[in-house]
């Protein structure tokens, strides 16, 4: 399963991109506002540090200003993703861009026949937004059930890039139920390491060095 970190924050992709926990970068309208930045300079300084995919989001709503503003992004870099919300214009904007070889994520996905039509639409990459489901009392993990269910029925290539992701929770569940890539902010993918048993069991050998005295060098 591929990890993307859901941040514009430059300091915390590298942080997760020097230990290889890095395969992309996901980006949308409020982290871009987290972020204080211009969309262009902080998304190209993404897209010098990681070599995967990098989605930077549409401003427009009609097709055609989301197809222009797709062609100045893809400019930015060879692994800009161009991220188009999930209606009829982005679904427009997607074909276009993907028959002209640019990867495209359709984002806000909240049902299995939303995800659907995006693949149809050629989309490299479906976002549904599992976080936000739970937050209406919805379960989030089903859907991505279903979509996984009808990509493999009919053999879709978009990937199922798991979104909204607020739990290590989230992360398990996602790889259980074979989502191929899983978008997080960074403290919920640094927090994967944790587990009491692991911090028990380190403190105990580190009492054992050093009643034993063990020295390597
Ligand atoms: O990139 C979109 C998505 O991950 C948003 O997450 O927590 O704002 O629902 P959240």
């Amino acid at each position: 399963m591929k990890f993307f970190v859901d941040t514009a924050e430059i300091d915390a992709i590298a942080e997760l991109n020097e230990l290889g926990m890095v395969d992309g970068v996901t980006t949308n309208p409020s982290l871009i506002k987290k972020s204080g930045r211009d969309i262009i300079e902080v998304t190209k300084e993404i897209c010098d540090l990681v070599d995967g995919p990098v989605s930077a989001e549409v401003t427009a709503v009609d097709a055609e200003t989301m197809i222009a503003e797709g062609r100045k992004l893809v400019e930015i870099a060879e692994n800009i993703a161009v991220k188009v919300p999930l209606t009829w214009d982005g679904l427009k904007a997607c074909k276009t861009l993907t028959d002209d070889g640019y990867m495209v994520n359709v984002t806000l996905c909240f049902s299995a026949n939303q995800a659907l039509l995006a693949a149809k639409a050629g989309a490299s990459f479906i976002s549904p937004f599992i976080g936000r489901l739970d937050d209406i009392n919805l379960d989030g993990m089903e859907l991505i059930e279903d979509i996984r269910t009808i990509y493999d029925n009919y053999g879709f290539d978009t990937e199922i890039l798991a979104a909204s992701i607020r739990t290590v929770n989230h992360v398990l569940d996602s790889a259980r139920l074979g989502a191929d890539v899983i978008t997080a902010p960074p403290g919920v993918i640094k927090s994967l390491i944790n587990h009491p048993l692991t911090d028990k069991g380190l403190a105990q050998f580190l009492a054992d060095i050093k009643a034993a005295d063990i020295k390597i060098l």
